[in-house]
């Protein structure tokens, strides 16, 4: 269960959320759509604590994000499995060191990565591509190999940041169609776009950003609820 209530973010000036309350629960495949600048990756960075909100409390189950201490931060990471739109790969290491990657920081031993990676990889549809660079790959390959990374260290979420705006569409599509089997495989799945298309294929809950606001919630029960 992820929960925003009544949060608020400003930089100075800008602010980024106003006043933003949803529940996601357990399994859910959320949408969250809106234009450049609505406030979509500002929810991503909130949940994984890259900064703490202006006003407002978000709960990852009963562990209230805002007030983890800071040797707590990895371990909250660790639940939330980040996809973000430039693969944020390192151009240095193979595809599967970078999955690895994801592992030593949790701490599983060493005597486990290469099942795993290879799990992952052959999950994502990218095993005969594990030993390449980064550079070697496609855009739709380095996004699967992201979002292998993100499913590594086995998150409770996986919450991709426009993870089709580098792709076109039919890419997109595949990229799209893989989340959702990871949802139906029972993980809980947030992600954000701005495109149009995606959403006209979505049929789970939509949520829309406008402006820091969250102006429509296709969940009306939890609509209804404030
Ligand atoms: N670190 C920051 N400093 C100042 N302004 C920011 C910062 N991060 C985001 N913003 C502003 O907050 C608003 C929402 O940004 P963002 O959450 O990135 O929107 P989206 O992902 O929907 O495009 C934008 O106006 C953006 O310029
Ligand atoms: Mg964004």
């Amino acid at each position: 269960m992820l929960e925003f209530k009544s949060v608020s973010k400003r930089f100075g000036q800008i602010t980024a959320l106003d006043d933003v309350s949803f529940r996601i629960e357990d399994g859910e495949f959320v949408l969250i759509i809106g234009t450049s600048g609505a406030g979509k990756t500002s929810i991503l960075r909130l949940v994984v604590r890259e900064f703490a909100p202006s006003e407002g409390e978000i709960y990852l189950d009963d562990v209230s994000v805002h007030d983890l201490r800071k040797r707590d931060v990895p371990k909250l990471r660790q639940q939330v499995g980040a996809v973000f739109q430039d693969f944020k790969l390192l151009p240095t290491h193979t595809i599967a060191e970078n999955i690895a990657l994801a592992l030593a920081v949790k701490g599983v031993p060493q005597r486990e990565w290469e099942e795993r990676v290879e799990h992952v990889g052959n999950l994502v549809g990218i095993a005969d591509r594990l030993h390449l660079f980064p550079s070697q790959l496609s855009g739709g390959e380095l996004q699967r190999a992201s979002i292998a990374r993100a499913l590594v260290v086995n998150p409770k979420i996986i919450f991709a940041d426009e993870p089709t705006g580098n792709l076109d569409w039919e890419t997109a599509e595949g990229i799209m169609k893989l989340l959702a089997r990871i949802n139906q495989e029972g993980k809980t799945v947030i992600v954000t776009t701005h495109n149009r298309e995606i959403i006209k294929e979505h049929k789970g809950r939509v949520m829309e950003m406008k402006k820091g606001k969250l102006i429509k919630d296709t969940n009306k029960k939890h609509e209804k609820a404030d």
